[in-house]
């Protein structure tokens, strides 16, 4: 479901490949191209170390993609350099799933909202107190915290920070890379209304990491599942459920904890040996796993294709005319 179908963000077939100490070379992301829709949120599930953070850093610009062209508002970002790469920055920002890791401990919460705004030269330091009372409004902080220390916070409060300070450069793009993960769910749940709230309010285009495919369902217009630095699907995160058509999305939707579960019965989990990203499989990354899987799966990688309206799969399963 894309509501307005206007491009912000448009990722085209980037690879990233990183040299290991040993000079092994490890494809942590394989010829992934996307859209990121302005004022929705796309979400990316998969298992760990299938390149889900490497994909954001190349966003982010934190990481160089080997091969490809990650385009923002019509430009290529993807080779940016010097002043042109800080002033980008203030489009796409970043929300950790660690915050204190990337606040300095020393700085009291009101310069840390305040830092990327005196860093740009948008505000002066006298002005320092008023801005950050804004910001803490806006992710419903009060002012006491204006000139707290981030170990005096939850780890709740600190996300909160961690989202002000995102929002500080008014950016069109915030990516959040587990950035929930780690909280219980009560305060996850406060924090997620609070994302989508700020989203329908400033018409934020958000990138949602996250390993909880029943979550991602609920707050992602269109879900990206990732295996093995592959897309093996991508589905309208209300469709998810019903329509989800790769084995591997399949399988990890019939692992999804659910306290009416019949325990009596087996679990369905991924058997057989993940490959390795190093020495990575030349049909099918999902072969070695499917219960499905047919000769040519060894021998060819499946392209993504268009299965029915904003649903793609990569998957060599002849699945007939789709009517969802
Ligand atoms: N700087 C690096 N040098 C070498 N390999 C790397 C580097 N960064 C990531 N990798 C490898 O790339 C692959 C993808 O890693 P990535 O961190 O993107 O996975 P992920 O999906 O975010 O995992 P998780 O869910 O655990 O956070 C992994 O095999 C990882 O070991
Ligand atoms: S391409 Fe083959 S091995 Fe891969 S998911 Fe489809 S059926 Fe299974
Ligand atoms: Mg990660």
């Amino acid at each position: 479901m894309s509501k307005g179908n206007e491009v912000v963000l448009e990722l085209k077939n980037v690879t990233k490949i990183f040299k290991t100490h040993n000079n092994n070379m490890l494809t942590a992301c394989r010829d992934i191209s996307l859209n990121f829709y302005k004022g929705e949120t796309l979400g990316i599930v998969g298992e760990s170390g299938c390149g889900k953070s490497t994909l954001m850093k190349m966003i982010m610009q934190l990481e160089d993609p080997t091969d490809g062209e990650i385009i923002y508002r019509g430009q290529n970002i993807t080779k940016l350099k010097g002043e042109k790469l800080r002033l980008n920055r203030r489009n796409i920002q970043m929300v950790f799933q660690d915050p204190t890791t990337s606040f300095n401990p020393r700085m009291k919460i009101r310069d840390i909202i305040c830092e990327p705004l005196i860093n740009f030269g948008l505000i002066k330091r006298c002005e320092r107190d008023e801005v950050a009372k804004k910001y803490l409004d806006m992710v419903e902080l009060s002012e006491d915290f204006l000139h707290r220390y981030p170990h005096n916070m939850s780890g709740g409060q600190r996300q909160r920070i961690g989202i002000a300070r995102a929002l500080a450069l008014n950016p069109e793009v915030i990516i959040f890379d587990e950035s929930t993960s780690a909280l219980d769910v009560s305060i996850q749940k406060s924090i997620l209304e609070l994302i989508t709230k700020l989203q329908r309010e400033n018409d934020i285009t958000i990138g949602f990491v996250c390993h909880d495919i029943a979550l991602v369902t609920q707050i992602c217009h269109q879900v990206v599942v990732m295996y093995l630095g592959n897309i093996v699907e991508i589905i309208p995160g209300e469709k998810l459920y019903k329509y989800a058509t790769h084995p591997y999305t399949k399988t990890l939707i019939s692992s999804v904890f659910d306290l009416n579960m019949d325990f009596s019965k087996k679990i369905n989990c991924i058997s057989g040996d993940v490959p390795s990203p190093i020495d990575r499989p030349i049909g099918c990354p999902f072969e070695n796993c499917c219960e499905s899987a047919m000769e040519i799966c060894k021998k060819q990688i499946p392209k993504l294709r268009e299965l029915s309206k904003n649903h793609y799969i990569a998957c060599h399963l002849d699945l007939g005319e789709k009517n969802e």
